[in-house]
């Protein structure tokens, strides 16, 4: 029996889109047939993206909304399901807390990280339930978190305790939700080829006066697969999750690492 993922006409919500990860789970879907309400914080930058994601052709639509903001989380959802007619699949990117060691960190980022990466996943996750339920034909959603939450990177520290919140959310969420036609999986990214990962890479190599490629290089060491993931290859997993070919899987937290992870479990 040939794969097909069946998501033609499906109504999608990407957050965080306007680039990288967000950037190639949208343009997957849409190339499968979609319909996609893509969302970032930056006007410019959104309506960049959606212009180059309108050239692939299919139905994309933007919506301007800073994820930390729940006033923002409620015009999301409402503009996404006015342009959509409904909501079918949630696929949950977010922007990327400020990096830096343990202590360094202030209440304020804190207090910013955990709005981005546990209180307002939950509360969309409520809302994209809601509209789910209403539309009376089941829904996926799908959880950007990290490899962070399994083993701890360095200097990325507000990421890796809040994002282990993905992970309880994830599972509570398929457990409560199952039952009504509701699939909910998390995806556990190593390291993606994006302006996020330059970032990090700056910012280690600063530390130890080396250069972002040295450190690139010495990262790739550290990955059986020999090299970062590309966009691409994150986004056909995110396909997955989003569509029948994944119609017995729920709860899971998926690693996409190129076989970084060591630990078992
Ligand atoms: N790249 C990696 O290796 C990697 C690995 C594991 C996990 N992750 C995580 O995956 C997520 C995406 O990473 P990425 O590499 O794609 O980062 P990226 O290239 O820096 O893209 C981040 C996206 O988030 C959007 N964004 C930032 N703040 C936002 C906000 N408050 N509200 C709405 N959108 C916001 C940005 O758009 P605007 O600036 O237009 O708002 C942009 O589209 C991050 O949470 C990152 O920490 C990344």
């Amino acid at each position: 029996m040939p794969l097909a993922s069946g998501l033609s006409g499906s109504r999608v919500l990407v957050t965080a889109a306007s680039q990288g990860i967000g950037f190639g789970a949208a343009r997957a879907l849409l190339a499968e047939g979609a319909r996609v309400v893509v969302n970032s914080s930056n006007s410019d930058r959104l309506r960049r993206a959606t212009q180059t994601l309108e050239a692939i052709g299919g139905e994309v639509h933007g919506v301007v909304a800073d994820l930390r903001e729940r006033a923002d989380l409620d015009r999301l959802l409402e503009e996404t399901v006015r342009q959509l007619g409904g909501l079918d699949v949630l696929v949950y990117v977010a922007g990327s807390p400020r990096p830096g060691l343990f202590m360094e960190q202030a209440f304020e980022d804190w207090d910013a990280a955990a709005r981005l990466l546990v209180v307002s996943p939950a509360y969309l996750a409520r809302r994209a339930a809601q509209s789910m339920l209403a539309g009376g034909r089941g829904g996926r959603m799908v959880f950007l978190a990290s490899v962070a939450i399994r083993e701890p990177i360095p200097n990325i520290a507000t990421s890796n305790v809040c994002r282990i919140a993905i992970a309880g959310l994830v599972r509570t969420l398929a457990r409560e939700l199952g039952p009504k036609g509701i699939r909910v999986n998390g995806i556990l990214p190593g390291y993606v080829l994006t302006d996020r990962l330059g970032e990090v890479l700056s910012d280690t190599a600063r530390r130890r006066g080396t250069t972002p490629e040295t450190e690139r290089s010495l990262l790739e060491r550290d990955i059986p697969l020999g090299r970062v993931c590309t966009p691409e290859e994150l986004a056909r997993v995110v396909v997955f999750l989003s569509s029948e070919m994944s119609s017995y899987v729920s709860g899971a937290l998926l690693p996409v690492d190129g076989g970084l992870l060591r630990s078992v479990g």
